[in-house]
């Protein structure tokens, strides 16, 4: 176990920011956990992964808790694995699985938590098991997938078991036979520009998703984000009529509006609703809606601070709800 007091967490959040926590802790092996005196720790205390899905709004009086367990045994990842790094092992063995969510930042551990997700699958369609420290009870679970009530970026790690269970590795479900997921977001025309014909395997289509995200999404090294900073709204049907007349207004009686269909609800793209508004590269002192995806928000300048983040979420937040009606829900965690 390794100590820092009075910790910069600058490279320990992909936003960048310029924040310090009273102790960071590094966990490296599973019974360091156990030996833990809670109780003296700098209160209140956070487990943080890859740092890549949170908003640091100002120094951390607490503990910040890194699992960085990397271990691998079979299809068993250490919690601190880099998530990527894993879906390139499964590529490189030919293992289907994880390799529409190739590039996604974070780890192994928060994967689990916030069931990431891209391209038509989400972690919980190939997690197999969660290994968990239990605060509550003072010792390691094994936990069911089926009991983490996993929704579209959430489960019972983000709600009722909100601060429980510190999560060290996760089994991932894995498989020899082909088992590709192409009929989302311009994954099968992507393939097919790349001109490949002949059998697919998941190394194919990890290149895919690669090339697609590197055009969309900002390069993790080279400018700071937490990637979608906003949640896509889910909305009855009722009230995307009322978003489909306002855009034929906009755009004409033809517009075709973005949209999924969820059950008997209808998924819109919070992209395109900003896009809408105007503000598609809108900058904030150091923050900027991103130009190519705008449901991602920059640290563009590389000093952006806090409240400048927060200042470009408030402007997007009140545009599309004075547009739509609809109240955007950020994505990212806010701390
Ligand atoms: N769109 C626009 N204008 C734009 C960009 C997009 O109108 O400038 C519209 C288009 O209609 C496009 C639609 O938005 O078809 C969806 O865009 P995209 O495929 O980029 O996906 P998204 O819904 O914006 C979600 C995830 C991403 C994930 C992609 C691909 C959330 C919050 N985000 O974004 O996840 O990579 O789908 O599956 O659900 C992340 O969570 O950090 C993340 C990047």
């Amino acid at each position: 176990m390794k100590q820092f007091p009075y910790f910069d967490l600058s490279r320990h959040n992909t936003f960048r920011m310029k924040v310090r926590c009273a102790l960071y802790l590094e966990i490296e092996k599973e019974e360091e956990l156990l030996k833990l005196d809670w109780n003296a720790l700098p209160q209140p205390v956070m487990v943080l992964g890859g740092g890549s899905n949170l908003l640091f709004t100002g120094n951390y009086p607490g503990t910040i808790l890194h699992i960085n367990i990397l271990t691998q045994q079979g299809y068993t990842f250490g919690a601190g694995v880099v998530f990527d790094d894993f879906c390139a092992w499964a590529a490189q063995e030919g293992l289907w699985g994880p390799e529409n969510l190739s590039l996604i930042p974070g780890e192994c551990g928060a994967s689990a938590v916030q069931n990431i997700g891209a391209y038509g699958v989400e972690a919980k369609d190939i997690i197999a098991g969660i290994r968990a420290f239990d605060r509550q009870e003072g010792k390691f679970v094994d936990i069911d997938p089926a009991d983490c009530e996993y929704g579209y970026r959430t489960s019972r790690f983000k709600t009722e078991w909100k601060g429980r269970f510190v999560i060290t590795a996760v089994t991932y479900r894995l498989s020899k036979e082909p088992r590709p997921v192409l009929d989302y977001g311009g994954v099968r025309k992507a393939l097919e520009a790349t001109g490949h014909t002949g059998a697919l395997t998941p190394q194919i289509i990890r290149d895919t998703i690669i090339g697609i995200r590197r055009k969309k999404l900002p390069d993790p090294a080279e400018t700071g984000s937490a990637g979608s900073f906003f949640c896509n709204p889910v909305i009855s049907r009722e009230q995307f009529d009322k978003v489909v007349a306002i855009a034929r207004e906009d755009n004409g009686p033809d517009y075709q509006v973005p949209h999924y269909e969820v059950d008997d609800r209808i998924k819109v793209p919070a992209a395109w609703m900003i896009e809408q508004c105007g503000f598609k590269g809108r900058v904030l002192g150091g923050a900027q809606v991103y130009p190519n995806q705008p449901l991602v928000i920059v640290n563009a300048s590389g000093e952006a601070s806090p409240e400048e983040i927060i200042g470009l979420e408030q402007q997007v937040i009140d545009g599309v709800k004075a547009k739509y009606g609809i109240t955007l829900h950020p994505e990212v965690e806010h701390v």
